[in-house]
């Protein structure tokens, strides 16, 4: 059985060391394939639907790093649905459709928010809470704001919301062959967890569910209060 990764924009030597790890992950005798192309497959909410990779235009644009921009990152609103909307459509083959955000976001643990660059929504996050953990369902960035720093900051202002007493983790579901996620995530810090197998509704697909550790900042040292704590160093 093959596994197929497609990759926008060539595969560098650091994208060979994770397709290494990748490999090693996945291991029960699939091949890795790696095809140039179009590149962007989607978790589905609930095993639903979405999955799309950028143009080949927007895929060429978003291969080279341009000027990082600052973003707002705010609670979604209603008025922000269109904007949202046309992120998606053009972040994924199976998008989801206004039915599904306002249906997701409708439940009391469904979180929505956009990152905001001037007036415009260049960016959205959907994540679930749940006790220890936070779930991301959706997250994309306009394809023209790729590789300017957006997404990264959608995902440190998740990040600042763990702590060590109460959620302590990341958690998400990304297809196998959006091999720009992956790399986006693993560049932040998560790490892929387990395989989820045929995890997808609308392609024969496998998921792999990443995770991301809330790590509890470390105390400052103390100085050595006496003789016998000197001693142990
Ligand atoms: C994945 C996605 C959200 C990344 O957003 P982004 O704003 O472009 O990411 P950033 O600019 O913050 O990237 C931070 C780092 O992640 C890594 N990274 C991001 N995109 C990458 C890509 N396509 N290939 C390799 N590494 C990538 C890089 O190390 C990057 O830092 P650098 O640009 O200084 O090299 C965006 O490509 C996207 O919306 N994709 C379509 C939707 C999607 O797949 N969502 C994820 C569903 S699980």
């Amino acid at each position: 059985m093959f596994l197929t990764l497609v990759v926008s924009g060539g595969v560098s030597s650091r994208d060979q060391n994770w397709l290494s790890r990748l490999k090693e992950w996945v291991g029960h005798g699939k091949r890795i394939l790696v095809a140039a192309g179009d590149g962007v497959r989607h978790n589905a909410p609930y095993h639903a639907t979405n999955n799309f990779g950028p143009t080949r235009k927007e895929a060429a644009m978003s291969s080279f790093p341009t000027q990082q921009v600052r973003v707002h990152i705010r609670w979604m609103i209603r008025r922000d649905m269109e904007e949202v909307l046309s992120i998606e459509q053009h972040s994924f083959e199976f998008p989801w459709f206004e039915e599904d955000f306002i249906r997701c976001l409708r439940q009391r643990n469904c979180i929505g928010m956009v990152a905001e660059h001037g007036e415009r929504v260049v960016g959205f996050m959907i994540y679930e809470l749940h006790k220890t953990r936070l779930h991301i369902l959706n997250f994309a960035v306009a394809p023209e704001f790729r590789r300017r720093d957006v997404g990264r900051q959608m995902v440190d202002k998740l990040v600042s919301k763990l702590s060590s007493q109460r959620r302590t983790r990341i958690t998400l579901e990304v297809r196998e062959t959006n091999l720009p996620a992956q790399l986006f995530f693993k560049q932040l810090g998560f790490r892929a967890t387990m395989v989820l197998r045929s995890f997808y509704e609308d392609s024969p697909e496998d998921a792999y569910m990443m995770q991301f550790r809330h790590v509890p900042a470390a105390l400052p040292e103390l100085p050595a209060a006496n003789r016998i704590d000197r001693l142990a160093g």
